[in-house]
């Protein structure tokens, strides 16, 4: 897809990877909205790029997912790229006191919930231009479960598969959906990660955006980006060495 000139909201987009595609974005010319719970995260990205319009929004909520499209309503009337980038995951098992329902849930609705409603609410706009997209941020365990984050797992592979159907609906509408599966970033969230997975080597925020910007320009529907390139073909040919592999993390 053409690659300028376009208004991008981006979930999540005050910090990792969802800022330094922000960055990115605006360097090829796009208007960028970026949302977060932290306003503080935003000021700090704002003063990081001046170009960047920031709306506090608690995407898990769906109160705030409404204040947000109608108070905002002028502004997001003109986007026509989505990004559900916004995410959050933790590690636990889930017999043990500290998977709480709570945390449990507030998982599922920041990282799958959210995207469905964002989706629903968005797409009559994006509907109506002349090209538009849909860019959901998965992960490599999206095709298989890294079981010490039991929830983001199956949210990930829940929003894989939600990609794949809304692709297929879409097919004859100017709106296309990409999804992006980043490998190990260095970002604040493999700081949950135990073991083996605090220690492994992680790519930068910066190239992952540049990833996701090459992959827009080519049309690369799914990105797999780094090491989730073989670990995809992994699982299909050799499914126990690449879940032994992923649960060393
Ligand atoms: N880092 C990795 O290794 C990795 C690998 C594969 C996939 N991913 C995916 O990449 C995406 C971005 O993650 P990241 O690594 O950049 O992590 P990050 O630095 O922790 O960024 C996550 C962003 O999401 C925002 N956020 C979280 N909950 C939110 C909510 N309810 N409403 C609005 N914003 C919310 C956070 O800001 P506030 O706290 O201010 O709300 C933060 O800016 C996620 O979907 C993640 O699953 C990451």
């Amino acid at each position: 897809m053409t690659i300028q000139n376009n208004t991008v909201f981006i979930t999540g987009g005050g910090s990792g990877i969802g800022l330094a595609l922000a960055q990115a974005l605006i360097q090829a010319g796009n208007t960028v909205i970026i949302c977060g719970r932290s306003a503080q995260k935003l000021e700090e990205a704002k003063q990081q790029n001046p170009a960047l319009q920031t709306i506090v929004c608690d995407v898990a909520n769906p109160h705030e997912v409404d204040e947000l499209m109608r108070n905002h309503a002028a502004l997001l009337e003109s986007v026509n790229v989505l990004v559900n980038n916004a995410g959050v995951m933790n590690v636990y098992e889930i017999a043990n006191t500290d998977a709480t329902l709570e945390r449990m849930e507030s998982e599922v609705s920041t990282n799958l919930l959210a995207p469905i409603r964002l989706t629903k609410h968005f797409l009559p706009i994006l509907q109506s231009k002349k090209e538009a997209a849909i860019i959901n941020v998965t992960s490599g365990v999206a095709y298989l479960p890294m079981a010490a984050a039991p929830i983001y797992s199956a949210t990930k592979a829940a929003l894989h598969s939600l990609s794949l159907s809304l692709r297929h609906q879409l097919r004859d509408t100017t709106v296309r959906v990409f999804e992006v599966l980043p490998p190990l970033v260095d970002t604040a969230m493999p700081g949950a990660l135990k073991g083996e997975g605090k220690s492994m080597k992680k790519v930068s925020p910066e190239s992952v955006a540049s990833e996701i910007v090459r992959g827009l320009q080519k049309n690369i529907e799914e990105m797999r980006i780094g090491d989730n390139a073989l670990l995809y073909w992994a699982n299909r040919f050799v499914p126990s060495i690449a879940a032994a592999q992923l649960n060393k993390m």
